[in-house]
């Protein structure tokens, strides 16, 4: 016979701080609709300080999280084991709760950009001249996918260069190159630009030349919501084909989460379709 426990829908949360705005709830609501699989997700408002005891707790009873600002480096640090992206990224936003009871990280965030990108979006990589603006976790959740998918070169720029330089070194590839943010109006032009300073989320303004764009150039924020509002409106400003903030990248990484917790890959477009009519 099933413990009392058995019989309750698996649970699963994120956990964020501030997390109230969080579209994760709705979104594995939506994939568990769709695919008939039965559970119960929540957001989950913790402080750093109480971030680990509160994931540990839950995870005692409940099968996975996902974790999201400021959380993503403590969330890799209390896992047992992680995912090579996760290591490499230095964060995860996704914890599975082995059969063991041990944690396991994973990092979906660049996964889900580049299937964002290519699939969505219609922005190829391959051979692409990319600009990623900003070097600090959210670059480093996607940079590594971006070189995976095969972009020709990729320039990274960041308000402090040694933070830009460190990155570009641990990616160790000739195709990545540091520069100097005060430089940027002598680098040309970009096929994709991928934002990923926490300046929109500040609501500080941001300052970029428009030549860092052609019409075909793509221009991704990797937040949404008015996070990305100022980015977005420099890369219209400037004329890009397409400028797009990250709601694609949100239910794309939250797809490979739920692959990770149920086996089932759902269909995101519906998802994100009924995200953007809503005013995500
Ligand atoms: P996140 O996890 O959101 O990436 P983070 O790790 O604190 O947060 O990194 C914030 C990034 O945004 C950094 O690249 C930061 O630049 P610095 O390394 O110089 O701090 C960048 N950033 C924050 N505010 C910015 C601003 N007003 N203009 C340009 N870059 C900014």
């Amino acid at each position: 016979m099933p413990h009392g426990t058995d019989l309750l829908p698996p649970r699963y949360a994120v956990f964020g701080h501030p997390v109230g705005h969080s579209l994760s709830p709705a979104i594995h609501r939506m994939f568990g609709e769709q695919c008939g699989v039965a559970l119960e997700y929540t957001a989950i408002d913790v402080t750093p300080a109480a971030f680990d005891d509160a994931v540990r707790r839950f995870l005692a009873h409940a099968h996975g999280a996902n974790v999201t600002l400021p959380h993503k480096a403590a969330a890799l640090a209390l896992a047992d084991e992680c995912s090579a992206a996760a290591r490499r990224a230095g964060s995860a936003n996704v914890l599975t709760r082995l059969p063991d009871g041990r944690l396991a990280a994973h990092n979906t965030d660049g996964a889900g950009l580049v299937r964002d990108l290519t699939g969505r979006q219609q922005c190829a990589l391959r051979g692409r001249r990319v600009l990623l603006l900003g070097a600090g976790g959210a670059a480093r959740g996607v940079a590594w996918d971006l070189l995976d998918a095969g972009v020709g070169e990729l320039t990274i720029v960041n308000r402090t260069p040694d933070t830009a330089a460190a990155l570009a070194g641990a990616l160790g590839v000739a195709r990545v190159r540091a520069r100097y943010w005060q430089d940027l109006a002598e680098l040309g032009s970009f096929d994709l630009i991928v934002h990923a300073t926490s300046a929109g989320v500040l609501g500080q303004p941001l300052v970029l030349p428009h030549g860092l764009a052609t019409a075909q150039t793509v221009g991704y924020d990797l937040s949404y919501g008015s996070a990305a509002q100022s980015f977005l409106a420099w890369a219209r400003a400037a004329g890009v084909r397409t400028a797009c903030d990250g709601l694609g990248m949100l239910v794309e990484q939250a797809a490979d989460a739920f692959v990770l917790w149920h086996g089932r890959r759902p269909d995101t477009d519906p998802v994100y379709a009924h995200l953007r009519t809503t005013g995500a």
